[in-house]
């Protein structure tokens, strides 16, 4: 797949179809059906459905081809938001590498204020790095970062609520990168409008899981999503449309 240098811009521009095959995979993520942002998250896992060994060791379930899909997302988006737990186990970089792109503010979901300063995504590199944390928690980070404080309750801070945040701050296309905790607390909150869920061909047989929801009782409650398919070497990629049970976190569309 290459091709790929121009349509960063061509995707913000709006102005007409991507070309192939990037229309098909990315064209739904150029703006969102409910409002003003565009809200998708990504998780790879295993074909048993596992996103980490019990350990937590990730790197990498996926193969090179969904790597660069995950960084091509990264170019594509205003902001990429991770919960502490990644942060933590993986000190990722979340810069745009693999591919030809943009650098995305970086966005780290610590309530409790357990980030080191030294983390890798804190780097000073001109790209903006913000901290959402909870309201009083005063998180030891350089002066450069911007903290968002916003209130918690039974250890959850709203999704809505960090996502307008966000959108306050002109960050409005956004990627919840994982781990499985934050995405399930996004979708759960019905903040996402498409999933892109990205399968491998191998079994773990342990680890751990990818979404956690409140229980439902019957199958029939369960969240429907209309999806696409894409092949991405080894990987599946399931892009999900979660459009219609998305919840308005932004400014509402106009109707014409
Ligand atoms: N396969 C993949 O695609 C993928 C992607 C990313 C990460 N991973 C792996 O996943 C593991 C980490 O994932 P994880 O699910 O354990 O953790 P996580 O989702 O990265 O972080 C979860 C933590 O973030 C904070 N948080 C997130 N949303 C919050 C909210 N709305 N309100 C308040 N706090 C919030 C909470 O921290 P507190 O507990 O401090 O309150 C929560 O416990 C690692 O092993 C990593 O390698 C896999």
């Amino acid at each position: 797949m290459d091709s790929w240098a121009g349509i960063p811009g061509a995707f913000r521009a709006l102005t007409k179809p991507l070309p192939e095959p990037w229309e098909a995979i990315f064209g739904p993520l150029r703006s969102g059906r409910t409002d003003d942002m565009l809200v998708v998250a990504q998780l790879g896992q295993s074909l048993d459905g596992r996103v980490a060994t019990e350990t937590g060791h990730s790197h990498y379930i996926n193969g090179p081809e969904a790597l660069a899909h995950l960084h091509r997302l990264r170019a594509l988006v205003d902001a990429v938001v991770i919960g502490i737990g990644t942060a933590l186990a993986d000190d990722p970089q979340l810069t745009v590498r693999r591919v030809a792109g943009p650098q995305p503010a970086r966005v780290v979901i610590d309530a409790r204020g357990r980030l080191s300063a030294s983390a890798r995504l804190l780097a000073a590199d001109g790209v903006r790095r913000l901290v959402v944390t909870a309201t009083g928690a005063r998180p030891p980070l350089p002066p450069d970062i911007e903290v968002i404080a916003l209130p918690r309750s039974d250890g959850h801070i709203a999704p809505p609520a960090i996502l307008g945040a966000l959108a306050e701050r002109g960050l409005r296309r956004v990627l919840i990168e994982g781990g499985a905790d934050t995405v399930s607390r996004f979708l759960a909150a019905r903040c996402l409008d498409r999933l892109h869920l990205m399968v491998a061909p191998i079994i773990l047989g342990s680890g751990r899981t990818g979404f956690s929801l409140p229980p439902i009782a019957r199958v029939d409650e369960a969240i429907l999503t209309p999806m696409r398919m894409h092949r991405l070497g080894d990987d599946v990629l399931f892009d999900c449309d979660l459009s219609a049970q998305r919840e308005p976190v932004g400014v509402a569309k106009k109707s014409t």
